[in-house]
């Protein structure tokens, strides 16, 4: 029997997804109608746009001003691949996995690239590897937050300063929520559609001078579609990071993206952007304090991301189950929520671990968690009984 009744109050926005993640606090299509639509985006109009786009992120992310920063197409992964395909080969390479994006970008090093000196290093969901073990005088790919584990980079601490590699950071679900020491990163990629709740399809590429210096003396053996190529007879081209876009962006994208930076600024910038979601991350923590039957897959708080929140249930019952029947469970709790309409797309990513993901980006509202936990309990409780029933 189940023993909790229905929560009366509901968040008001009940979308949680990790990405396209939840649109601005006052999102409405009406944030667009200043659009270069029907433009060429290489019109005055649409390269100011863009330009400014790069501007603000500069702005907002405290990006140094001999970083370049570039709009590159086909999202984060775009910008990542990029960066792999043209910049890796050079040296030596350890590549890092904490989860599955991570897992693909070892997939590309050692599968497609086929580099001759690479490392792998894997850690399993929740932890992240032992960063003494790494050497940054080869190069390094890594995930800053991993987005289908729940877990971050503590800081940038293990990585020094006079390092002879590269490092090469999927910074997707960490920008703008939580602090990346460019100083210690050549290269930072991310999509709009993340922390800030813009459109996916574009990605943001800022290298370091010392990424530009390898770009400019070193070609890979392997051929480059056009979409990678940043140099022309063997020197950066420059346009690429003032708006002049390889290919053609959305204009509509750009838009979005435009707007949800001046709301970024109107709040008080980074700083304000982090304390939304640690606010956020703070509201889930209290409720897993106060649970004895759920936990974050990150136990550790100096790796818990504050955007990919990830949950295990910790029940002993449960715990004693097999897989299966532990991923049946939590897909029940994620789809009862969805049917009731107060959390949408929170669901464990497919290859994790049996949970639930709860976005806490900056996007976020922590009065719409705060609605969301009671009605974790209740489904738990729901899901439960049903356990009881079949057994
Ligand atoms: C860590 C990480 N890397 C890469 C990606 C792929 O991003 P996109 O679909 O924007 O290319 C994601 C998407 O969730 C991600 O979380």
């Amino acid at each position: 029997m189940a023993n909790i009744s229905e929560p009366d109050l509901r968040p008001a926005n009940p979308r949680f997804s990790s990405g396209p993640c939840a649109k601005r606090p006052g999102w409405s299509l009406e944030a667009l109608n200043d659009a270069a639509l029907g433009r060429s985006h290489r019109a005055k109009v649409g390269k100011s746009k863009l330009a400014q786009a790069i501007d603000d992120t500069r702005e907002i992310l405290g990006v140094p001003a001999d970083y370049r920063i570039g709009i590159v197409p086909a999202s984060d992964t775009g910008a990542v691949e990029m960066a792999m395909w043209s910049l890796l080969g050079a040296r030596g390479t350890d590549v890092l996995a904490w989860e599955s994006f991570g897992a693909g970008w070892v997939t590309d090093a050692v599968k497609q690239l086929q580099l001759k000196d690479v490392r792998t290093f894997d850690a399993p969901y929740g932890e992240i590897v032992d960063l003494t073990q790494v050497d940054f005088d080869r190069d390094v790919v890594f995930t800053w937050n991993g987005t289908t584990s729940g877990v971050k980079m503590p800081n940038g601490d293990a990585i020094p300063a006079n390092r002879q590699g590269l490092t090469i950071c999927d910074a997707t679900s960490a920008a703008f929520a939580q602090d990346l020491p460019f100083d210690k990163l050549d290269v930072v990629t991310f999509s709009w559609q993340k922390v800030m709740g813009g459109e996916a399809a574009h990605g943001m590429l800022i290298l370091s001078p010392r990424a530009v210096e390898r770009l400019e003396s070193y070609k890979p053996s392997w051929p480059l579609p056009k979409i990678f190529r940043m140099t022309k007879g063997g020197k950066l081209i420059e346009g690429i990071f003032k708006g002049e876009t390889i290919n053609t962006p959305s204009m509509l994208c750009v838009e979005d993206y435009l707007d949800t930076l001046a709301w970024g600024k109107t709040i008080g910038g980074l700083e304000a952007l982090k304390a939304r979601a640690n606010a956020n991350l703070k509201v889930i923590e209290d409720f897993v304090a106060a649970n004895d039957w759920i936990g974050f897959l990150a136990k550790r708080p100096e790796i818990r991301s504050n955007t990919s929140v990830c949950l295990t249930f910790t029940d002993p019952d449960l715990v004693a189950q097999s897989e299966d029947a532990q991923n049946a469970f939590a897909k029940g709790v994620a789809s009862l929520l969805e049917k009731e309409g107060v959390a949408l797309d929170i669901g464990a990513y497919r290859d994790a671990p049996a949970g639930l993901r709860i976005w806490c980006g900056a996007t976020v509202e922590a009065s719409d968690l705060e609605a969301l936990m009671p009605w974790l309990a209740w489904a738990y409780d729901q899901q439960k009984a049903e356990m009881a029933k079949a057994a």
